[in-house]
């Protein structure tokens, strides 16, 4: 096999359309913008100036504003109040400060939930969501809340729209919905429509949501009720279009207040929202908000202990940096650009048990959001709170409110360092590996939620699946792109693409596969991709048929084991733990065996088939294997054998990531590590032995 010069070549790809969304002429100057949440109504008035002032000197270069504070800006019903907000837009104007706008959408105020109580949410038990201090307690479905928030949001838009200081708009804050499902009539009333617009006929929901099975059959539309998720085997295809249809209702709250900020804001203000956390709020679909939002942000809290992370003796200090990769290269892939709109400067208030960031850390997530592309990276919080539900969270200062505390310290030297740096990047640099093994990564909210809602095995973890394979991705140091069934994704732009446990899929789906790999791509899927059709029912086929062509061979059955008595695959004389999933399969006469289970009374046959045709390429991986490592190899095999040499073979949360000409690579694991970076370049900061919590760049 050839090698492609990793490092040297650089190649004159055009990038690929997709990644050039409209947000571009938003950031067109090289590098990363820095600021801070700042909060004037936490704070007495005379602390502002002092408060804007020392967030200038400290090198932020922009504040976000009013995301919460609906009762200050509308303190009665239609007595609007902007002269506070004036203030501090003002004085951050005077002082050189951008401004990110916030709808204050989340909280609404006591007055408002007093006159209509029917605009709160309602939980299964239908009780309504009082007026407590908690947000999200309105209804996104009620026609008080959408009438009310239109109101607000043309108000700060009217008011703040065409100021030359604010930069862009945030619309409320990481959508979802506070109770799960919402159970107020409102949502129900609103659900039955959305059914009637997706079901021709009572006839066509029945047959779509197995009427006759436990005699579920509908005789009229009003007799459908918001499934129950907690009673054991509720009708699972009534719940995912309940899933389906709130992920659409959110949606729907934020292209409202967007279409109303559009018709008053100048041109060159961006309109966003920060998504969060897609495994704990599964029925947010950021693809959804695409056409309206200028771009989606997101945010990450570290060390929440929520998330995955290595586990090691230092994993709780230094967070999880797989899933602030995931949620920038997600957020990123709706339109091309993306920032992290809350990235914590020390310990956090809701985590598991929110140990203290290690002395470090904090610099090394402001140079991976950096790295991993983000156009601006925004501090929550600037001043720590000292009443409300988050007295514990840390800020950049202190509970005094002036001295920058550890983490503060840290953020301020990562801005500094890149700062410094910034004169170096080069937007039209490119380096000939990430080119060459751009990434499509085949994204289905719906397929998750399916997967979720019956998982067959208690160990099934959807999310968990995903990131075996995009793991496997970072630790080659390779670009990802998530992408909708609905994209064309072309080998020329992609000539790799994951699918990882797509249970859900269409014939058509399934022939642009077969298109892909026809025109040269190179696929990888993975188990219960398949498995049924895209409404959700097993196919009246032998199983996952529709694809046995596109992999070679046919899919016999799928089997599953207690943690406690796994069984073994063997994959180049290694051999690898499974107990979650694996297919069996029995492959075609011209496709290659890559693995095959040693045990069990299949012993013998294949787990891992790869059939090549012409240029491209299928690989079939039957089980998910216990601690990721044969996904690994699989796809540093796939890599390996259409590009020669890879640059990268990174320990697991270890991560390389290449900006504009620079090469950055970031350590949350408790061991040292020697990158293997070339002899001749040059080291800009950091030792090539890169230890925990610690930062290596230089220049490509
Ligand atoms: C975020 C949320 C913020 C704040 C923060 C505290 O998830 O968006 O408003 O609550 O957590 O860490």
């Amino acid at each position: 096999m050839k090698s492609i010069g990793i490092f040297g070549l650089m190649l004159a790809f055009i990038a690929p359309a997709c990644l050039r969304g409209n947000a571009e002429r938003f950031f067109a100057v090289p590098g990363t913008e820095f600021g801070v949440y700042y909060y004037p109504e936490h704070w007495p008035e005379e602390q502002w100036e002092r408060d804007l002032q020392q967030v200038k000197d400290l090198g932020f270069e922009f504040v976000h504003f009013a995301e919460f504070a609906w009762e200050r800006l509308e303190p009665a019903e239609c007595e609007y109040d902007f002269k506070w907000l004036d203030r501090v837009v003002d004085y951050s104007a005077s002082l050189g400060l951008k401004v990110i706008m916030c709808t204050p959408s989340p909280c609404i105020p006591a007055w408002l939930s007093e006159k209509y109580p029917e605009i709160l949410a309602m939980d299964e038990t239908g009780r309504r969501v009082h007026h407590q201090g908690a947000r999200l307690t309105a209804s996104l479905a009620s026609p008080v809340y959408q009438k009310y928030v239109a109101r607000i949001v043309e108000q700060l838009a009217l008011r703040y729209g065409q100021n030359k200081n604010v930069w862009g708009w945030q619309i409320g804050n990481e959508p979802h919905i506070q109770t799960v499902y919402d159970y107020s009539p409102a949502a129900e009333s609103s659900f039955k429509e959305w059914l009637k617009k997706k079901y021709a006929s009572l006839d066509e929901l029945n047959l779509a949501w197995g009427g006759p099975f436990w005699s579920f059959s509908l005789s009229d539309f009003d007799q459908v009720n918001i499934p129950t998720p907690t009673l054991p085997q509720p009708n699972i295809h009534a719940l995912l279009d309940f899933q389906i249809y709130t992920s659409e209702e959110i949606a729907w709250d934020l292209i409202n207040q967007s279409r109303i900020l559009r018709k008053y804001i100048r041109k060159d203000q961006w309109i966003t929202t920060n998504y969060a956390y897609f495994k704990f709020l599964p029925m947010v679909d950021p693809f959804l908000t695409k056409d309206d939002l200028d771009f989606a942000s997101h945010t990450m809290y570290l060390t929440s202990n929520w998330l995955n992370s290595s586990g090691d003796s230092l994993s709780h200090r230094l967070g999880s940096g797989l899933e602030l990769s995931f949620s920038k290269e997600l957020a990123a892939s709706t339109n091309g650009y993306t920032g992290i709109m809350e990235l914590q400067p020390g310990q956090i208030n809701w985590g598991r048990f929110n140990a203290m960031p290690l002395p470090g850390a904090v610099r090394m997530w402001v140079w991976h959001a950096f790295a991993l592309g983000d156009e601006f990276v925004c501090t929550y919080r600037y001043r720590q709170p000292l009443f409300g539900g988050e007295q514990f969270h840390h800020g950049i200062v202190m509970t005094d409110g002036v001295t920058v505390n550890r983490g503060g310290k840290e953020f301020i030297q990562a801005m500094d360092e890149i700062r410094e740096l910034t004169p170096l990047l080069d937007k039209n640099k490119q380096n000939s590996f990430i080119e060459k093994s751009r990434t499509a990564f085949l994204w289905s909210n719906q397929s998750i939620l399916d997967m979720e809602n019956y998982k067959h095995h208690e160990d099934w973890d959807s999310w968990q699946h995903i990131y075996t394979y995009y793991q496997a991705l970072k630790r080659l140091g390779v670009e990802v792109h998530f992408f909708e069934e609905t994209a064309d994704i072309v080998p020329e732009e992609y000539p790799f693409m994951i699918v990882a446990a797509h249970q859900l899929m269409s014939r058509q789906l399934i022939r642009k596969l077969e298109a892909y790999v026809d025109n040269g791509g190179h696929l990888i899927l993975s188990t219960r991709t398949g498995l049924k059709n895209d409404r959700g029912h097993l196919w009246e086929m032998k199983l996952q048929e529709p694809i046995w062509a596109l992999i070679g061979g046919e899919i016999e059955f799928y089997d599953h084991l207690p943690s406690a008595h796994p069984g073994t695959v063997i994959l180049d004389n290694e051999s690898y733990k499974w107990h979650i999933w694996a297919a069996v399969i029995n492959p075609a006469e011209d496709t290659e065996v890559w693995a095959k289970y040693v045990d069990q009374f299949f012993q013998g046959k294949a787990a891992v088939t790869h059939r090549g045709s012409g240029l491209g390429s299928t690989t079939f991986v039957g089980p998910w294997s216990d601690g990721w490592e044969l996904e690994n190899k699989v796809v540093n095999q796939v890599y390996g054998r259409s590009l020669g040499s890879l640059p990268f073979q990174l320990p697991p949360y270890v991560f390389a990531h290449y900006r504009d000409g620079l090469w950055i690579v970031v350590n949350y694991t408790d061991k040292a590590v020697v990158v293997p970076m070339p002899d001749e370049k040059k080291i800009l900061i950091g030792k090539r032995e890169l230890i925990p919590g610690g930062i290596l760049v230089w220049a490509d």
